[in-house]
Order: C-alpha cells, then sequence, then structure tokens
C-alpha cells in the first residue's frame, strides 16, 4: 500500500495536506493521531470512499482512481459507522455477511459460530441486533470485518470503547489476519494498541505525516532508558546530580534527578552504592524505559488521548 502527497480538502481546510505511506504486503502500520488530525480521511480515500484533491495511491497493487473497482474487490473496511442490521440478530448478521464474501451456506455458518465466540456474543446471538447495548453492536460491527482475510484490512479506531478484554480480542483477530497474510493499516488514539500490533507508526498530525517509524524508534529518539533518583531532602540534589554525571536533569519541585543510561541494571547498581557511600538515601530510584506517550508528545507537543481510557 502506498500514498503520495495526499491531499485532501473540506471547504477552505486541509484535511490531508501531503501524506505520504509507504506499507509492505503483509504489515501492520498503526496511524496514529489526535482527533481531527486526518485518519478517517486518509483510510477512506485509500478505501476507495472518498476521492482524493491531489497525489495519488495504490492499495494491493491498483490505482485508488483509475481502478477503484480492483481495489474493492480486495480490501475490506471496518469504520466508525456502523454496518449491522437491526433487524437480523447477531447470527443473522455475520451469516448474511459471509454470503456476501461468497462463502457457502453451511461455512458462513461455521464462520459466524466461531466468531460469535471470539467476540464473547455466544449468548445473544439468537436476539436482535437492536437490542444489543452499544459495546455488543461495535464488537458485532467488527466480528463482519472478520469474516474473511481479505488482502487489505482497514480498520478505523477498531478499539475505542471497548473494554480491556474486548479490545484484547480484537487485538488477537488482527494477529491472526496478519499471520494469514493481510496487510492492516490501523487507526488509534492509544498508543498502547498501536505499540502493540504495529510493525510501523506513523503519527499523523492535522493532515501531515509529523514522524514515523517502528514503535522502538519512536521511543529510542528519546535518548533510551532513564535513570530516575527522588531524595527527601533538596539540599541533597546536587550530590544526586555529580553521582549521575554530566546530563542529570534536576527537577527541583519533583526532589527527582535523571539521566539517560545505556547499561539498566549495572547504572542501577553503580548509583545505588555510590549514593549510599557519600550518605544519600534516596526515597525512591527507578529505571524508566521512554513509552510511546513520551515519543508522542515529544513529536507533536500534545498528548496523544485528551480523554480516559477504557
Ligand atoms: N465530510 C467532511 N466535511 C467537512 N470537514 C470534514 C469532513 N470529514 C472530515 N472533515 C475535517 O477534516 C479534518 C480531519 O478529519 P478526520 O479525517 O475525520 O480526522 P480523524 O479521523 O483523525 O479524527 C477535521 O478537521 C475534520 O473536521
Ligand atoms: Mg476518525
Amino acid at each position: 500500500m502506498l500514498a503520495e502527497g495526499l491531499r485532501k480538502r473540506f471547504d477552505e481546510k486541509w484535511a490531508l495536506d501531503g501524506f505520504d505511506l509507504a506499507v509492505p504486503a503483509g504489515t501492520v502500520c498503526g496511524l496514529l493521531g489526535p482527533n481531527g488530525a486526518g485518519k478517517t480521511t486518509a483510510v477512506r480515500i485509500l478505501a476507495t470512499l472518498l476521492r482524493l484533491d491531489g497525489g495519488r495511491a495504490e492499495v494491493a497493487g491498483h490505482d485508488v482512481e483509475r481502478e477503484a473497482p480492483a481495489v474493492r474487490r480486495q480490501v475490506a473496511l471496518n469504520g466508525q459507522q456502523s454496518t449491522v442490521d437491526d433487524v437480523l440478530t447477531g447470527r443473522e448478521n455475520l451469516v448474511m455477511w459471509g454470503r456476501l464474501y461468497h462463502l457457502s451456506r453451511r461455512e458462513a455458518s461455521a464462520r459466524a459460530d466461531e466468531l460469535l465466540e471470539q467476540f464473547g456474543l455466544t449468548d445473544a446471538a439468537d436476539k436482535r441486533a437492536k437490542h444489543y447495548s452499544g459495546g455488543m453492536r461495535r464488537r458485532l460491527d467488527l466480528a463482519s470485518s472478520f469474516i474473511t482475510a481479505p488482502s487489505v484490512l482497514f480498520l478505523d479506531e477498531p478499539t475505542t470503547g471497548l473494554d480491556p478484554r474486548n479490545r484484547g480480542e480484537v487485538w488477537r483477530e488482527v494477529k491472526r489476519v496478519v499471520a494469514d497474510g493481510t496487510t492492516v493499516l490501523l487507526t488509534t488514539q492509544y498508543l498502547d494498541e498501536a505499540d502493540q500490533l504495529a510493525d510501523q507508526i506513523v503519527v499523523l498530525d492535522t493532515g501531515r505525516v509529523a514522524a514515523q517509524g517502528t514503535p522502538d524508534q519512536l521511543k529510542s529518539r528519546l535518548g533510551g532508558d532513564r535513570i530516575e533518583v527522588v531524595v527527601r531532602d533538596a539540599g541533597e540534589l546536587p550530590v544526586v546530580a555529580e553521582v549521575l554525571g554530566a546530563g542529570a536533569e534536576v527537577d527541583h519541585d519533583a526532589f527527582r534527578v535523571s539521566a539517560a543510561v545505556a547499561d539498566r541494571v549495572a547504572a542501577l547498581t553503580r548509583v545505588t552504592s555510590a549514593l549510599a557511600a557519600r550518605g544519600v538515601e534516596a526515597e525512591d530510584i527507578a529505571l524508566r524505559r521512554p513509552t510511546l506517550d513520551d515519543a508522542f508528545l515529544a513529536i507533536t507537543g500534545h498528548k496523544a488521548v485528551t480523554g480516559v481510557q477504557a
């Protein structure tokens, strides 16, 4: 999957303003960004649901504009809008989707049962979807995008609003279709989700790529692991800074000194004994790996998620 200089304008505003993407077949790309960054716009263009205003894109080897029908035959999309039919039961919804994907009646029925089980809907399988809770509808909708393994699967914020158990189910299904060779483009506001699933992360901010790389590459931009020492008495901060050496950062308000370390456990031992030798009793000594949250904040200047995460 490939995008070059994609642009899309709504009225006077550029939702995408020169968006580039290269996703090798069979890998997962996590498209990360805050609300309004342009994630859904990018997905809808790549899935041929929206026309582009500039640039070009190829999905499953076909141009999204000139060969849209060929693209459509090879992709599946789970968007933020539900495809659930209210008057059908959960099982009937899945069987219907299976039939649309050309499974035989028997195959569609077997696949529906598997998915109902995986997404925790077996007990509700024969209830009409209109009686489902919001979370159940979301799960049924997601289950429908896993009926077959398409060449390319677009998942637009697949786990927003799901509880941790159901997020885990979705992650497992994503890993399964990837193992079957599907290429996945997944948008998310959750950094841990991208960390779990993505081979490559693209950080989108106001229609442009702000950063990209593997989760580890993005984290290591921050300079790797750090050691943090917290003391009880501000008077001890200079001694601690001296022990941690060049590059130590002192936070006077938090009574904390931190520094980058290359050798984790050895550094911990070295710092602990050096502090003891100088008579400093630390309140806390910890090693910390930078998180994707740290990376995101450093890259975009704001936090990824503003709301409370499920
Ligand atoms: N159909 C539309 N009409 C007008 N503006 C839109 C439309 N769709 C998206 N936008 C605008 O484009 C920008 C990107 O939106 P979107 O792609 O939905 O972001 P995200 O999915 O990252 O939250 C936002 O400023 C949004 O308001
Ligand atoms: Mg969106």
